[in-house]
């Protein structure tokens, strides 16, 4: 029986043991803060990124967003820029030419993925990854994605300018087709990434709204070795962390006036193809007891899939019909064709698998009572949420507790390539305020202060990351 005063002993060595790991641990991270940051920590310090030695060229930043935003196939301020289309072809080389001009070493995968990498003192470790994507969907604005590539691409810059050398290497990833508009597929280059077969294997059967094929037009932005597109698969673990800078693409930081937003999770997204035929015919001569209208089917789905989002009764649950063309598109033509595309998301996968099946069940009813045949229900994707990983979020909070700069945890609603990248690495993302929450339009803004607000705390977190 081991006597009371050595239980003590053991204990009180246990709880110093404890303390002495945490306050190692919490020496080298404020170390290595002083180190390249240039100012003391938990000495008053400023919201204003220009006050401190960790400091982002905000001007710079801007001018770069401003210049991507012109590799568009719309005037500003629009912005649409699709994947291996000339402009996306024009706004790949503008990031690679900057992740040169920071010295990073540059790699392309098969699909376009570009990797920029700041080599690490211990290079066999398992480097810190973090971007996002370029891809504009039609007529949308130039900070969605934007911001974690270009402000990812800073942040190394920012780490530079301060001395600090990371132990893991950094890379700053700019995926490809985070957007679904071409193929629509989304998240293709990360999901990629993550390892999925089934999409590899798709895309070889992909064609575009034109009807051309995935791999003849990854070949018209270069990528001539589309075809077999296991070599972009990654192994879990590659990465010891992703970490992805992103507009909120919602209201809640700027009406709270909170600069930085923790993602702790990151909604199940679903999207859905639909087509609907029927007899079509001339719109005077046709009676309306004889029709079998295609395009009054869509319209009647599109109201289903909203009265099924409304009765989940929860408002985390959302539904989209954001396509709907209707054949052959002329006045005088009942359309004889009709496809839709729709979206469905929330952060209780469950749920939004219910909607699918409703809305599915209301395909069948609705093209048995109007006599239309339903030619496809395909689901594209039916993805689960993905959680961020505490060893990051947690990096990322202490990251705004020295910088001073206020947080919130929060999850995000929009996808992003972070859902597919948690498939193979611990993930976690940063959310800076957007004015009014707008996205996916050309009103899309972030203040040039919030941007250095988040490309501080990115900058923060992945040195943390890289010497952990
Ligand atoms: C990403 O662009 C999304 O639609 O959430
Ligand atoms: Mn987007
Ligand atoms: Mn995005």
């Amino acid at each position: 029986m081991i006597p009371r005063i050595g239980i003590l002993l053991i204990l009180s060595l246990y709880l110093f043991a404890g303390i002495s790991s945490q306050s190692n641990e919490y020496d080298a991270t404020i170390r290595t803060m002083e180190e390249f940051s240039g100012y003391q920590i938990h000495e008053p310090t400023f919201h204003d990124s220009s006050s401190s030695s960790l400091s982002v060229d905000t001007e710079t930043l801007q001018r770069q967003i401003d210049e991507l935003s012109t590799f568009s196939d719309v005037p500003a301020p629009a912005v649409t820029r699709i994947l291996y289309s000339e402009k996306d072809v024009q706004a790949r080389g503008f990031v690679k030419n900057l992740m040169n001009i920071s010295g990073l070493s540059v790699r392309e995968d098969a699909v376009g993925n570009i990797f920029g990498r700041w080599v690490g003192s211990e290079p066999e470790l398992a480097p810190v990854s973090t971007g996002s994507h370029i891809d504009a969907i039609p007529y949308s604005g130039k900070y969605d994605g934007v911001v974690g590539v270009l402000g990812a691409i800073e942040a190394i810059n920012v780490l530079k300018r301060s001395g600090f050398k990371p132990k893991r290497s950094l890379e700053v990833i700019m995926f490809t087709s985070e957007e679904p508009t071409r193929f629509g597929i989304s998240c293709l280059g990360s999901r990629l990434l993550a390892g999925s077969k089934e999409l590899a294997q798709l895309l070889k059967r992909t064609v575009d709204g034109q009807n051309i094929s995935f791999s003849d037009a990854a070949k018209f932005a270069g990528y001539s070795n589309s075809e077999d597109l296991s070599s972009v698969f990654l192994e879990k673990g590659s990465y010891s962390a992703f970490i992805e800078l992103h507009i909120e693409q919602g209201p809640i930081l700027e009406e709270e006036a909170i600069s930085i937003g923790v993602v702790t999770a990151i909604a199940a997204p679903a999207s859905i193809k639909v087509d609907f035929e029927g007899n079509g015919g001339h719109a005077g001569a046709v009676l309306m007891p004889k029709r079998n209208d295609a395009g009054l089917a869509a319209a009647e789905l599109a109201l289903a899939v909203e009265k099924h989002v409304l009765e989940s009764g929860s408002v985390d649950t959302v539904g989209t019909v954001g396509i709907l063309e209707l054949h052959p598109g002329a006045i005088n033509s009942i359309p004889s064709k009709a496809h839709l595309e729709i979206d469905t998301r929330d952060i209780d996968e469950q749920r939004r698998n219910l909607v699918i099946e409703k809305i599915h069940q209301s395909a069948l009813s609705i093209s048995k009572a109007r006599n239309v045949e339903l030619s496809e229900f395909k689901i594209v994707n039916q993805d689960p949420p993905a959680l961020s990983e505490e060893l990051i979020t947690k990096a990322t909070e202490s990251a705004c507790q020295e910088l001073n700069m206020p947080y919130k945890k929060m999850i995000s609603r929009a996808y992003h390539d972070s859902l597919f990248m948690a498939r193979i690495s611990p993930m976690g993302m940063i959310f800076i305020p957007c004015y009014k929450g707008y996205s996916h339009k050309p009103e899309e803004f972030a203040a040039q202060q919030d941007i250095a607000n988040g490309v501080r705390v990115l900058a923060l977190t992945l040195a943390k990351l890289s010497i952990s």
